[in-house]
């Protein structure tokens, strides 16, 4: 019988794909018909998501193109990036050190775009990138303080807008998904230390709830399947209300 779901045949590169909303777009992917091609410093973690794994530090210029270079060799052809992976932290910006500043803006905006141009370099006709940025390049977050997180993720944003539009005449579409606070790690991490700003983000979020990384997940397999074709340059928040609200 005929395989019709829709990303049967095409190949996909999840950054950060071990764990959290991550691992959710990587079991979605697969899911939907792709073969899908885990990168990650979590090499063990990343395993256990059931793809093929590469190891990879986003943050390092030989790390991307070396991940972009095997993932080619070892399937032929890459027709889907997702730059997933993020760190961040909570720190007042008078505190806040040089240090962390470049090690997020590295990761999350420096990352992106290594990985956008490596990867962006061997696509053909019909390929697509999804961008995870944030509510947080949208509206500043209450209580966490996070300024190089903020503006990371407003970078990847505009990253969008400029990939989406210089490369739509190689048939190649940019996108972004903007999610809001979603139950990860990071968030059960706060929460079982701090059950009071768990409690404060809820309160915000007009559905009441915080998002599952599989509704963040099928709004990427959205972009990136052909039902999204005359999408390009573009953001698609997914923070169930919570800047519809602001
Ligand atoms: N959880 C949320 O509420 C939320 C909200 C908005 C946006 N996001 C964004 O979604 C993405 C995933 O977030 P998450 O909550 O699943 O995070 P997570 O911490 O659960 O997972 C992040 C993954 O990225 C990997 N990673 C970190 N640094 C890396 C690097 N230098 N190179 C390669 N891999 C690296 C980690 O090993 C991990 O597997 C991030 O970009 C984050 O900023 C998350």
């Amino acid at each position: 019988m005929t395989d019709t779901r829709p990303l049967t045949g095409k190949v996909a590169f999840v950054t950060g794909g071990a764990q959290g909303i991550g691992a959710a777009i990587s079991t979605r992917l697969a899911g939907d018909g792709a073969t899908v091609v885990i990168g990650d410093l979590d090499i063990d973690r990343a395993h256990g998501i059931g793809a093929d794994v590469v190891p990879l530090d986003v943050s390092d210029p030989a790390s991307v193109t070396s991940a972009a270079r095997t993932t080619v060799e070892r399937h032929g052809h890459v027709d889907i990036l997702v730059n997933n992976a993020g760190i961040s932290n909570d720190v007042p910006t008078l505190d806040h050190s040089d240090e962390a500043w470049q090690r997020i803006i590295g990761v999350n905006l420096t990352g992106a775009f290594l990985a956008s141009r490596e990867f962006g370099r061997r696509m053909d006709p019909g390929a697509g990138i999804v961008n995870i940025s944030s509510i947080a390049a949208l509206t500043a977050g209450r209580p966490e303080r996070h300024v190089a997180y903020d503006v990371s993720k407003a970078g990847v944003i505009a990253l969008t807008r400029t990939l989406g539009v210089e490369w739509a005449p190689r048939g190649i579409r940019v996108n972004a998904v903007a999610p809001g606070y979603t139950n990860t790690q990071i968030l059960r991490d706060v929460g079982s230390s701090n059950p009071e700003v768990l409690d404060a983000w809820r309160a915000q979020v007009p559905q009441g709830r915080l998002i599952e990384p599989a509704e963040i997940a099928s709004v990427v397999a959205f972009l990136a399947s052909d039902a999204a074709s005359a999408i390009t340059g573009q953001v698609i928040v997914a923070d169930a209300g919570y800047t519809g609200s602001a």
